[in-house]
């Protein structure tokens, strides 16, 4: 069933972009009618009125009801379905990705849209309120975004073009409905790339070009997940950071996920050699697949909307550094070695899930307490692990690259 839309405007000149592009040939296959409606078809006197001084005093001139009520009792189609009177408006509710696949469905129902188009201070507020009750009619107002435009056109325009994109064979390939940005994860999309691989001295990312679908599926839902992060962060509250334990399979995402955090530990004068040859000889692939073999060790992760986002390693043993050993009260103990969280999730409660994992997992392998190693000079982490209930007990000092640096040593009971 072909659904409808009707806009009514005083300026329907404005809506004649409709006529192009995804819409236009929307149209003309038939797989939606739209039509454009001039409201001052609808006025009695000789000036086309449609407006007029607000009660109560103020700025600017307010839409009449009576010349809108003649307006839409005409446009509104007693035939179709389910009518929704739509009225963009600053004042609305957001108009999301959701409202365009609701309202996708009223016109694939076969139902009706009509887009009423204000423009000065608005509609008067009775109209709204006449159409709510009338029967298989709602009206939903609807805002594009945080700002003032000079009417209800261009809403309507951005309107039309998300929910009739929606409708089943606008789009080519359905699937581009599917993984694009507010999509049903609710994740910006990824970055995309195209010919030629390099351009101005930039480079398609490798993994792209490998061929390996795993890997670039997961890189593209770790890229999604970071640009949401970092643009978005309010659309990650409906993905609350999920803790396990890091399976073998994991190695990969693990080295991937302490080479971009390693660096952000160190001692700021660190020289970048240095960290990348601890990265290189430390944090690699096998190294981690080594890790996750160790009876001793016990790693975790933390995920966000399926992207790793951040792990714990902890190193069940004796303390090999005597400073340690002396400052450790308890036996058995173990060493909180890694806990990294990826910069754009830092402060977003995605740690001190990791930790409480992290803390959880020690004590249900009866360790009385459990110590780590903190560069002396990273405030932030040091904040951090003193608010998980860790206490300096003493330092350790160590060589890099030739100098000498100097941990706190903190720990805390279990
Ligand atoms: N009319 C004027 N500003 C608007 C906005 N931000 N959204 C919808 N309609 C509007």
């Amino acid at each position: 069933m072909t659904g409808r839309v009707d806009v009514v405007s005083i300026f329907p000149d404005y809506l004649a972009p409709l006529e192009l592009s995804l819409v236009g040939k929307a149209r003309t296959r038939g797989l939606v009618d739209i039509a454009v409606h001039d409201l001052r078809d609808w006025t009695t006197d000789r000036h086309r009125t449609v407006d007029d001084t607000p009660f109560g005093g103020g700025a600017g001139m307010v839409m009449r009801p009576d010349v809108w009520g003649e307006a839409l009792d005409t446009v509104l189609a007693p035939e179709a379905g389910e009518r929704v009177l739509l009225v963009p408006t600053p004042a609305g509710q957001p108009f999301t990705q959701r409202t365009a696949e609701e309202l996708a469905g009223v016109l694939e129902a076969g139902g009706q849209l009509v887009v009423a188009c204000g423009r000065y201070e608005g509609i008067d507020a009775r109209v709204a309120e006449h159409y709510a009750t009338r029967e298989g009619v709602q009206v939903r107002e609807v805002s594009i975004g945080d700002y003032v435009l000079n009417g209800g056109e261009v809403a309507a325009l951005v309107v039309i073009e998300a929910v009739v994109r929606l409708l089943p064979g606008v789009l080519g390939n359905a699937a581009s409905v599917v993984e694009e940005s507010h999509g049903s994860d609710g994740l910006l999309e990824h970055p995309a790339y195209t010919q030629p691989p390099s351009w101005r001295g930039l480079e398609v990312p490798d993994v792209l070009r490998s061929g390996d679908h795993g890997r670039v599926a997961r890189w593209r839902r770790a890229r999604a997940v970071e640009r949401t992060a970092r643009v978005r962060p309010d659309l990650l509250a409906a993905h609350p950071a999920a803790v396990r334990a890091a399976r073998p399979a994991d190695a990969e995402v693990l080295a991937e996920v302490a080479g971009a955090t390693f660096a952000l530990a160190c001692p700021p004068d660190m020289p970048a050699a240095d960290i990348e040859e601890f990265v290189a000889t430390h944090l690699s692939v096998e190294r981690f697949r080594a890790y996750l073999k160790d009876r001793r060790r016990w790693l975790l992760l933390a995920e966000v909307a399926g992207a790793v986002v951040g792990y714990t390693m902890c190193v069940a043993g004796e303390p090999e550094d005597p400073d340690v050993a002396a400052a450790v009260p308890d036996r058995p103990t173990a060493e909180l070695s890694k806990c990294y969280v990826l910069p754009e999730h830092h402060r977003s409660g995605v740690a001190a899930a990791l930790m409480t994992a992290t803390l959880d997992a020690a004590r249900e392998r009866g360790l009385p307490g459990i110590w780590l190693g903190v560069n002396g000079r990273n405030e932030r982490a040091k904040r951090f692990y003193a608010k998980h209930g860790f206490a300096r007990v003493g330092d350790r000092t160590f060589a890099v690259g030739g100098r000498r640096e100097c941990d706190d040593v903190m720990y805390r009971t279990l």
